[in-house]
This record gives structure tokens, sequence and C-alpha cells, in this order.
């Protein structure tokens, strides 16, 4: 049976890979809607290739450019923050999360309230909204699908009965061959290099930073319901294992897979079957060794800031995403060197706001509180 689809942030990095997916296996999957920022020619020209039913841009001034380049062909075209919501709220049996930062946290609310199932690599959402976002699966009966590699390979060795921990990899990023010294000065240029990932600009950055891992560890905690000292990581330089599941009898069941979004992405799409994906393949003889490391706290200290966060409560985790986004906005435009990011972080943690966290209001208010107690030290 046809499946549909809807693809939140279809222009980026996830959101083609998933189109990609999608295009391999005509007859199986009709799009209902794709959306982006304010990339008009992207979307468009991807709506046309998966013959989706709508186009939407959140920025409202792009709306003339996509409708022109939607011209005559029937795809109904819109534009604006609450387009892309109503878009996500359109009823599609699997809604793929992929737009970058907590600017998803709106339009994945409003795709679970159709109670199907919702794939998630926008990990934000989840960072500052986890208890918000769970309680609404449970209220709409959605399933949620990890798409995050490493949640989605240990989603695929996961079982709550004898389970000890669970561990997520992390490649290292581009950084990690490199002395403290080095990083200090680091350039946009060198931080979106990735060693191992073809990824969008903040993500990559988070990588270089390790702000990624805690990010993830925070995801993971949400989504498999474990204490955080149950969530370990370790440093796998070749990314070949994406996460592992350790049992009380001793066996440590892993993932492994290409390093490619099709793969977690197909995994989802199928869910609970299995599909063919049109990406890489893993070919274990290409490697003669897999190493694995502890992390460096004192190189990488966001990772730590991540537990720390965690500990401390809901509160602070909105305050080190919302730090974490500014900072690396900051980076990326040339405003703060790649060693202030973590000074980000901390002065976000410091100045982290008290107070409920248990509506989407509530949260947008912290978050806000924090990206200005950061930027107003820039
Ligand atoms: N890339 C990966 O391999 C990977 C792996 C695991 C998890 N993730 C997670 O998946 C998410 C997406 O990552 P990505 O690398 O695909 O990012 P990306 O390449 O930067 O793409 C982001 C997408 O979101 C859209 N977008 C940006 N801001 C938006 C806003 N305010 N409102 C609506 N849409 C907006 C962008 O549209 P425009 O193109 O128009 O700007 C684009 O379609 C992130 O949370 C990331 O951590 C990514």
């Amino acid at each position: 049976m046809t499946r549909t689809v809807t693809i939140l942030g279809a222009t980026g990095s996830v959101g083609r890979a998933a189109a990609d997916v999608i295009a391999s296996a005509p007859g199986r999957f009709s799009v209902q809607a794709v959306t982006a920022r304010r990339d008009a020619g992207g979307l468009a020209a991807m709506a046309m290739s998966l013959n989706a039913q709508r186009a939407v841009l959140a920025e409202a001034e792009r709306y003339q450019a996509l409708k022109d380049a939607l011209a005559g062909t029937g795809i109904e075209v819109a534009a604006g923050p609450e387009a892309v919501e109503q878009a996500a709220a359109l009823p599609a049996d699997i809604t793929i999360a992929a737009i970058v930062g907590l600017a998803g946290l709106r339009p994945l609310m409003r795709a679970m309230e159709q109670g199907r199932t919702v794939a998630i690599a926008n990990k934000e959402p989840l960072v500052a909204a986890g208890p918000l976002v769970l309680a609404a699966a449970r209220r709409h009966n959605t399933t949620i699908l990890p798409l995050d590699s490493e949640h989605n390979g240990v989603f695929q060795v996961f079982d709550k009965k004898g389970l000890e921990r669970i561990t997520l990899t992390a490649s290292g990023g581009p950084f990690w061959g490199w002395s403290a010294k080095k990083m200090a000065n680091a350039t946009p240029e060198e931080a979106l290099a990735h060693p191992k990932w073809r990824m969008g600009a903040k993500i990559s950055v988070d990588s270089a930073t390790m702000a990624n891992k805690a990010l993830e560890v925070m995801e993971a905690y949400h989504l498999f319901g474990l204490p955080a000292h149950k969530i370990d990581v370790l440093i796998h330089p070749q990314s070949v294992v994406h996460g592992m599941a350790e049992y009380a009898d001793g066996s440590v069941l892993a993932h492994m897979g290409p390093n490619d979004m099709r793969t977690p992405i197909a995994h989802a799409l199928a869910w609970p079957d299995r599909m063919p994906t049109p990406g890489r393949r893993l070919c274990l003889r290409d490697f003669t060794n897999l190493e694995f490391f502890p992390p460096d706290h004192a190189r990488f200290p966001a990772l730590q800031r991540g537990y720390e966060a965690l500990a401390a409560g809901p509160a602070a985790c909105v305050a080190f995403n919302a730090a974490n986004e500014v900072a690396v906005g900051a980076f990326l435009a040339g405003r703060i060197p790649f060693s202030e990011i973590i000074r980000c972080i901390d002065r976000g943690l410091e100045a982290a706001p008290t107070g409920p966290v248990d509506t989407l209001d509530a949260i947008e208010a912290l978050d806000a509180t924090a990206r200005k107690a950061v930027e107003e030290t820039l």
C-alpha cells in the first residue's frame, strides 16, 4: 500500500537524503508536503520531482519566488511559519522531521496531532522540549522513530529486558586529532570539513565541538527513557558502529551501517518492514581495524556540559540548546572564534532561567531568555 509522507526541512541534508530514498521506490510513497525556510528553487525542484501536493516556505517574503517556480504544476504553494505548521498537520502516514534547530518544534508538535508516525532527525526539539513531545505522542498515540543515525542504530538493537546501558558512537569530528591550541582558532571552513558525514552547517559545527554528542545524549534520554548514567559515548573514528546496547548477560549488540543517512531514513520509511536503500553499503573488508576511545573532556568540554544540563533539569537543557544555537550562528558568521562556543554554552547555562517547561510558550520564553543572555555578551 502507498504510504503518504511529508518532509519538513526538505531542502536540507537529511531532507534531500529522504527525497532520494522516496524517489528510489516509485509507487511506494506519495508525498503530501515538502517544506523549507527560504530555498524556493530547491524546494520547487524537489516538489516537482516527488510530485508533492504542497510546497511551503517558512519565510513569507519568499512566497512569490516559490509560486513563480511552481507555476503551472498544480502544486499548492504557501509561505509563512503558520503555513509550515499547517503543512505539518496534513494527514501523512509518516512525517520526516528534518528542520534544523528549535524552529522545528511547533511543526513537529502539529505533525504529532495526526497520531501516525514521526521520524525525528531534528534533535533540538527533543532536547529542549522532550517531556512535551513525549506527552503529545502518548496523547495522540503517535509512533516516534529515531532518524539520527546513532539513535536509529540503538533503536534497532534495543530491548528493555536486561538492558544495562546504551552507547552512542562519535566520529570525533574534524578536530579529533587537533590540540586545544590549534582548535581555538579553527575557521568555519575547517569546522565544516567533517571527515565522515556530509551534513548541514549547524550539525557540522556541533560535531566539531562535540556539542552534537551532548545533544544526542539528551535526545537518547528522552527517546529511550534511560537515566543519563546509562547513556555512554565512545569515540569511533571509522563510524561503522553507530549505536550499541549492553545487556545483563554481558551481550553487547552493535548496529553497524554505512555512514549514509539514507540507511536510517530507509529503515524509518519502511518500518516495521525493510526496503532497499539507494545509498552506500557497508563493506567490512574495507576496514582493517575498528577503534574505540573514551571521549576527551578536556579538549571537548561540550559533551560533559550536556550531561550537566541533563542533571540540572529541563530548563538547563533549553538553555544549553539556545546558547549553542546562538554560538554556532555567531561562529559561522565570523563573529566569534571557535573557542568562544563553549564559553557561550557556559554563559547560557549560568544564566539558565528556572521555571516550568510544560507548555510550548514556556519553552519558547526560556529559550528567548537564554538566547538574549548569550547575545548580550557577544
Ligand atoms: N545532516 C545529517 O546527516 C543529520 C544527521 C542526524 C541528525 N541531523 C539533524 O537533522 C536536522 C537537520 O539537519 P540538516 O543537516 O539536514 O540541516 P540543513 O542541511 O541545514 O537543513 C535544514 C532544513 O531546515 C530548513 N529550515 C531551516 N530553518 C528553518 C526554519 N526556521 N523554519 C523552517 N524550516 C527551516 C532548511 O530550509 P532552507 O534550505 O530553505 O534553509 C532546510 O530545509 C538537525 O536537527 C540535525 O541535527 C542531521
